[in-house]
C-alpha cells in the first residue's frame, strides 16, 4: 500500500529552518558512509553543550518535551519517513535546541562524527515482529555496534517500548554485544526511573489503555 504523501510536503520541508540540509540521496548505506559528510555540533547549535540523538522520532512529541525538560541539552532526532518527520519540524519550530535529520538509522555515520554523542533515545521502535525483519530492529547487534561508535565514552543508549518481547530480544542483544545493562524496568511508570521522562505520542496510547512500559539503559564496552 503506498502511503498518500501530505499536502506540500516538499515546500513545507524546504521551508523548515530545523530540518537539517543534508544529501540523503545515497541508496546504499556503506557508500554513503564512505561520503561522509559529518555534521559540526558547535556550527548546527550555536554552542557546546551536549547532544543527544533519538532515533525514529515520529511526529516529534518527545523532541517537544525535551526542549521544554532539557533546554541546555541538545537534540538530533532522526526519521526515515519524511511525510512524517514534516509534521514533527512544524510541531518543533520554536525548540531551539532541537535538529531534525531525514534519514534512516542505517545511514547516521554519514552525518554523525565518532564519539559525538551522549545519550540515544530509542522510543517505542518499529518491533518488526517477523523473525526474518529481525535485521530491521534499532537494537539488532550493527546497530548497537554502530551506537558503540557514535556515542562518547561513558553515552548510553535509553529503550522505551510497549512490546515485551522486543524488550527481551533487545536485552538479549545488548548483553551479546558485551553491553552493560545499568537500570531496567518493565513497568517503568511505577519505577525509579520515571523522573526526567518524557511521554511521547506511541507511549501516551499504550499508557491510555494500561499498557505496562518497558525501559533499559544501557552502555557499551570500552573499546
Ligand atoms: C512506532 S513509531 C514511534 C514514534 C515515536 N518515537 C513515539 O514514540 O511516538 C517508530 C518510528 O520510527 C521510524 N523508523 C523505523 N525504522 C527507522 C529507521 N531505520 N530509521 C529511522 N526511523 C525509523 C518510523 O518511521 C516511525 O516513525
Amino acid at each position: 500500500m503506498r502511503l498518500r504523501l501530505k499536502k506540500h510536503l516538499q515546500s513545507r520541508l524546504a521551508v523548515a529552518d530545523n530540518l537539517l540540509k543534508v544529501d540523503t540521496q545515497e541508496l546504499n548505506s556503506h557508500i554513503a558512509t564512505q561520503n561522509a559528510e559529518w555534521l559540526d555540533w558547535k556550527e548546527v547549535f550555536h554552542n557546546d553543550h551536549p547532544t543527544c540523538l533519538e532515533v525514529g522520532c515520529g511526529m516529534g512529541g518527545f523532541a517537544k518535551g525535551f526542549f521544554e525538560k532539557f533546554p541546555e541539552i541538545n537534540l538530533v532526532a532522526v526519521e526515515k519517513l519524511s511525510n512524517v518527520i514534516v509534521s514533527a519540524c512544524e510541531k518543533c519550530s520554536h525548540c531551539t535546541n532541537v535538529r531534525f535529520l531525514n534519514a534512516g538509522a542505517e545511514y547516521l555515520e554519514k552525518y554523525i562524527a565518532s564519539h559525538s554523542i551522549d545519550t540515544i533515545y530509542l522510543n517505542f521502535s518499529t518491533p518488526f515482529q517477523k523473525k526474518t525483519y529481525a535485521n530491521r530492529r534499532l537494537t539488532y547487534p550493527r546497530f548497537l555496534n554502530m551506537y558503540q561508535r557514535l556515542l562518547k565514552d561513558g553515552g548510553k543508549v535509553i529503550q522505551k517500548t510497549d512490546d515485551d518481547d522486543f524488550f527481551i530480544w533487545s536485552k538479549e542483544q545488548f548483553e551479546k554485544c558485551n553491553w552493560q545493562i545499568i537500570a531496567e524496568t518493565q513497568d517503568l511508570h511505577n519505577s525509579p526511573y520515571l523522573e526526567g521522562n518524557i511521554v511521547t505520542e506511541y507511549e501516551q496510547k499504550f499508557l491510555d489503555v494500561g499498557k505496562n512500559i518497558n525501559y533499559v539503559c544501557a552502555t557499551p564496552p570500552k573499546e
